[in-house]
Order: structure tokens, then sequence, then C-alpha cells
């Protein structure tokens, strides 16, 4: 069965409102090459409001970066599914290595958050990675397996979510596995997630991440079971973006 393919842009920390102007400029282009894929930005929640104006009408789809598990009370700082759904957004990146990392969170709470998303009736853009040490470990695919089997809600469908992977190692840092690395590990998630959920997990996007920029597109995203890519750095600007989705 062929999947739907998805390229969503994640602007991380990055993006005053003068940034807008690149989104736009994605609304503008897709309108008119009409790629067979769906396009999601993932703007910083200041923006989201204002992007969701940019891009009415449009195929333009918006995603939040982060969620709550809770839909609303004392969690000052903190943004629920329903606020961002609320927004514009049709779904909620969760579990990103930076979040991993740098906030501390776990599969348990990335399951939690990917669970918000369906509840508020958004797609969970669960993220999964190996670091460079459990690369070198020859960890990967058990990595990515753990954190599949933590991080997914067992109501997880074809429809509300998607999975990313993302070698930790790969993210900012222009390096990217060989075509043969992404085939196995894609492979191994595909069948993990068909194991699991059967005809739902054939049916879920599994999205490449890292270093993913027009000139090593083509390429990875021909990979079997690679079923578009989440895009850091190379999503900021719209030239760029539109160059990785002339793949479809
Ligand atoms: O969410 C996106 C990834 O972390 C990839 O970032 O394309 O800047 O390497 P990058």
């Amino acid at each position: 069965a062929s999947v739907r393919p998805l390229v969503a842009g994640n602007w991380k920390m990055n993006g005053l409102a003068a940034q807008l102007a690149e989104a736009q400029a994605v609304r503008d282009a897709i309108a008119k090459a009409a790629p067979k894929a769906d396009v999601m930005l993932c703007p910083p929640a200041t923006l989201l409001a204002q992007m969701a104006w940019t891009v009415k009408g449009s195929n333009v789809l918006l995603g939040g970066q982060d969620c709550h598990a809770e839909a609303a009370g004392a969690f000052t700082g903190d943004i629920s599914a329903e606020m961002l759904a609320d927004a514009g957004a049709r779904a909620v990146i969760v579990g990103h290595s930076e979040r991993r990392a740098l906030h501390g969170e776990l599969d348990r709470q990335v399951r939690a958050k990917a669970a918000a998303a369906h509840r508020a009736g958004l797609a969970a853009i669960v993220c999964v990675g190996e670091t460079a040490g459990e690369r070198a470990a020859g960890l990967t695919e058990e990595v990515v397996r753990r954190q599949l089997a933590g991080s997914l809600p067992d109501a997880a469908t074809a429809a509300n979510t998607v999975v990313a992977y993302e070698p930790v190692w790969a993210i900012g840092t222009g390096l990217t596995p060989t075509v043969a690395d992404v085939a196995r590990v894609h492979a191994a998630i595909r069948a993990a997630l068909t194991d699991r959920f059967g005809g739902e997990g054939r049916g879920m996007r599994i999205l490449y991440g890292g270093s993913v920029k027009p000139s090593n597109a083509k390429e990875l995203l021909a990979i079997n079971d690679v079923n578009g890519a989440l895009v850091g750095g190379a999503s900021l600007k719209a030239a760029d973006f539109l160059g990785i989705l002339a793949f479809y």
C-alpha cells in the first residue's frame, strides 16, 4: 500500500514575525506545484495563530513542537495539545531528542503527550533515534525499538501517528547515515509498528530527520519505508524547504 508522504519543517526556537514571509512563500509555491506529499510547518507557538492566517485556505498544515499531557491547569509556561489545536495546529511533535536531552523527557512522558495529542484531535509526530554512543555500541535498532514501545500509545493509528527517525548525531551536524543504514532502521521501525499495530502500523508514516537538505533529499527520500522528512535547519528558508519538497 502506498502511503502519502509528509514533509514537515520544524523551526525549533527560531522565527520572529518576519519569518512568516517564508511560510507565505511555501504556501504560494505549493499552490502552484502541488507536490504529492503533505506539507507541514511547525513554528514556535508564538507564531502559530498568525501563521494559521497566513496559510488559511492553502494546503500547508501546521504543527506544534511539544505539548503538555494535561488539557489545562496550573502548569506555568506549558501549552496543551488542545491549545495548539485551537491555534490552528493539526499535529504536534513529541519526544524530539532536544526535549529528551535538554528537558529530561522519558518515553512514558512522550507517550502521555502523544495520547494528549490524540485526545485533542491532533496527529502525534513521535521522534526516536540513537545517540552517537549508542550507535557506536551497535545498539541503534534496540534503542529505537525500545523508544517506540515506550513512546507510542496503544491507540495509535495510521491517521493519528507519525514516527520520525532522527539519529541524534545527525541533527544539525550535516552528517547523515548511509542509505543502507537508513533503510535498515526504517525497516526495523516498520516491522515493530506492524507487529504491534497490524494494518495501522503498515500505514503509519515514518519520516527521516537529521541534516536533510536539498542536496541529499533525493537520495534519502527515495529509500524504502522513508515516507517523508522532518526538516530542521533547512525548513527556515522557503527556498531550501521547497528544494527538499521538489522530490515529490
Ligand atoms: O526536527 C528536526 C530535526 O531535529 C532535524 O534538524 O534538519 O537541522 O538536522 P536538522
